[in-house]
């Protein structure tokens, strides 16, 4: 195999660029901390055959259209909606991603953020850093219980599996939910049920949000779906920010629509540091950190390397969105 050249666009864990060394491509890693802008992603990525790139990297159109090496594009991510997939497709270019391996650790960020919200702990922390502890108040920041609550989950998939099954088994919670198609492992392991969208909003105690962003799923929990929650209710989405609108959400915590919010991805991202949510008793907010453990960040390179490998090694991608690509 002639030397392919693969631009990584992000500091990511070594692991990922060693395979692909020791495989025999030339290596080109953005060194600096921060994304590229998104001139400085194209003049980078010309001369490059492969992408590895991560949500904070635009593969859009003309991004596909000014690199015509690109021959494999290969994300460090489950969700994909930074990169024009169906552009890639019409040029051939195979879109590699980490499906499964993340799963885990974005449910326990989920399911950490519903403890907290219920138990107000992220306000409670703050309280303590502005020298706010005076003395036990019987009656002060009383957060809600969680056994045998009604649980929801809009998208259940991989992780809303996951998120469900620590609920049941940390709080024998019911298990309801919405997807476009059933799923049988969650019915039968969890006795998980389907139900339609308005009824989700209607009887879930917790609601986590699992989906992919798609322009179905674009806004779509805004003040209509809010309004049809319960006031006792926790929203919680660990997905992707767009998913939800900010300002009704923030309209719907006010107004008591709904109980609490518990978000590890925001709308707009980053989150402002003056944004009314991060002073609310009942909401905590995480910055998008999902996949953060050291165990699952590095299989995460592991998939995202061996994905360009196995493309150019026997025309095989392990995980791959697009695989008409691929077929002759
Ligand atoms: C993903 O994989 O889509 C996460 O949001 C980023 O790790």
């Amino acid at each position: 195999m002639t030397s392919k050249k693969i631009l990584i666009t992000r500091l990511f864990p070594e692991i990922g660029a060693k395979l692909l060394k020791k495989a025999g491509f030339e290596i080109t890693q953005w060194q600096e901390d921060r994304p590229m802008t998104q001139s400085e992603l194209i003049e980078q990525a010309k001369g490059h055959h492969g992408i590895l790139c991560t949500l904070t990297e635009k593969i859009d159109s003309e991004l596909l259209s000014s690199c015509p090496n690109i021959e494999i594009i290969s994300q460090f991510a489950v969700g994909y909606d930074n990169i024009d997939v169906k552009k890639a497709t019409q040029l051939g270019i195979p879109v590699g991603y980490t499906p499964d391996v993340l799963s885990a650790a974005t449910a326990d960020i989920a399911f950490g953020l519903m403890v907290a919200t219920s138990r107000k702990m992220f306000y409670l922390h703050k309280s303590i850093i502005e020298d706010k502890w005076d003395y036990f108040k019987p009656n002060a920041n009383l957060g809600i219980e969680l056994h045998n609550k009604t649980l929801g989950i809009f998208g259940l998939g991989r992780i809303g599996f996951e998120m469900a099954k620590l609920c049941k088994g940390a709080y024998n919670m019911n298990v309801i939910y919405n997807n476009r198609t059933p799923n049988k492992k969650a019915e039968q392991e969890l006795g998980a049920n389907w139900v339609d969208f308005e009824t989700l909003l209607a009887q879930s105690d917790v609601l986590s949000v699992h989906c992919a962003l798609t322009p179905a799923t674009n806004g779509i929990f805004n003040k209509k779906a809010f309004d049809k929650m319960k006031l006792s209710s926790i929203f919680i989405n660990t997905a992707r920010g767009l998913i939800h609108n900010e300002t009704d959400l923030i309209e719907a915590l006010n107004s008591q629509q709904i109980w609490g919010v518990g978000l590890d991805v925001t709308n707009p991202e980053p989150m402002k540091a003056n944004n009314p949510l991060l002073v609310m008793e009942n909401v905590s907010v995480l910055p998008h950190v999902g996949s953060g453990t050291v165990e699952t960040r590095d299989k995460m390179a592991i998939i995202a390397a061996n994905n360009i490998i196995g493309f150019y090694k026997n025309k095989q991608i392990p995980h791959i969105i697009n695989p008409e690509v691929l077929q002759d």
